[in-house]
């Protein structure tokens, strides 16, 4: 039986956030997991350009999100780990991509057309003020990094799944003009997988600066846990684990005897200062071996190069033969 091509890219903005380890990371190791997936595994750093041009921070972003990867466990051995910017086909079919990718199908993006809504209600004259080719040029950037593996699961968020229907629908395109040389991947969304919320009890992410960073030292892990917001209840009145950040995010990391647990010492009315306590045990207990790799990796640069390399050349070695078949089909030899 040949293996599902499973293919993801994590855009190296930012540093990697406990809500970015349940929600992506966690699954996608544990896919790579599976015997019946071949995955592939990138750091989209083209991508990232669109949203930061600070070359130190796209640079620093891109070694701890290698690093984070590497140190949960991601084995490079049976999975294809590789930075989107050493693969220079993958460039050479973003443009070939967007000579038969429709314009109008673009202007259809979520991303794009949040915008330009914004630059009308400001009152903006040009409803495109602001806004770069690459911002518009994204999903073609991103078909373009899943077609080249012809991939046939792509892991995403809900947010993404907008993205792949345009790669589909770009692959078909091209399908049908030049013959069947693409893969119609599908989204895959893990429903299961927890959307964590963040300190002050919203979704946790980068854009409301509430996030608890996956590494962070363990003092520092200990003050976070601490500023988690919640409510004004004493200890010995029953506490609704519902709506509780404390609760959402012990869960994530425990077995469900232990949330059963939990749930009857909201109920019986634990104090906040001793679930925070529980909770940074739980975390700083998970996280305390990985982050001691994490921190090893960082001062070894030279070795997440040389792992990044080889996974260069093992996506190269698969890219280069479809590329010449596509450059061949559009006749350009
Ligand atoms: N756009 C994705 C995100 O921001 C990252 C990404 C880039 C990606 N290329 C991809 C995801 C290809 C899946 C497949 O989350």
């Amino acid at each position: 039986m040949s293996k599902e091509i499973y293919l993801t890219g994590i855009t190296t903005t930012g540093t990697p956030h406990l809500g970015n380890y349940v929600g992506a990371i966690k699954p996608a190791i544990e896919a790579s997991q599976n015997k019946n997936n071949q995955c592939f595994y990138f750091l989209a750093d083209y991508h990232a350009l669109i949203k930061c041009q600070d070359p130190t921070l796209v640079r620093q972003s891109r070694m701890e999100i290698a690093a984070t990867w590497l140190a949960l466990g991601l084995d490079v051995d049976t999975s294809v780990f590789y930075r989107q910017s050493d693969i220079p086909e993958i460039q050479e079919l973003n443009w070939i991509l967007s000579c038969v990718a429709a314009k109008g199908l673009l202007n259809r993006a979520h991303a794009y057309k949040a915008l330009v809504a914004e630059n009308e209600t400001s009152g903006t004259k040009d409803p495109d003020k602001g806004i770069t080719m690459g911002l518009f040029c994204y999903p073609v950037l991103m078909a373009a990094d899943i077609l080249m593996f012809n991939a046939n699961k792509v892991p995403v968020g809900k947010d993404q799944i907008q993205h792949i229907e345009m790669t589909r629908d770009i692959a078909a395109r091209f399908n049908y003009i030049y013959g069947e040389f693409f893969t119609l991947p599908e989204a895959q969304v893990e429903e299961s997988a927890a959307v964590l919320s963040g300190l002050d009890g919203r979704k946790m992410s980068k854009s409301y600066n509430n996030t608890i960073p996956l590494f962070t030292p363990e003092k520092k892990l200990r003050k976070l846990v601490m500023k988690i917001k919640t409510n004004s209840l004493e200890p010995g009145e029953p506490k609704d684990h519902k709506t509780c950040t404390l609760f959402q995010i012990y869960s994530a990391f425990s077995s469900s005897t232990e949330v059963e647990r939990m749930r009857q010492q909201y109920a019986d009315g634990i104090a906040w200062g001793e679930m925070k306590q529980t909770l940074f045990e739980k975390l700083n207990n998970e996280l305390a071996a990985p982050r001691e790799r994490y921190e090893s990796l960082m001062e070894q640069p030279t070795r997440i190069e040389e792992i990044l390399l080889a996974g260069r050349d093992q996506a190269r070695a698969r890219a280069k033969p479809l590329l010449e078949q596509l450059r061949e089909a559009v006749g350009i030899t």
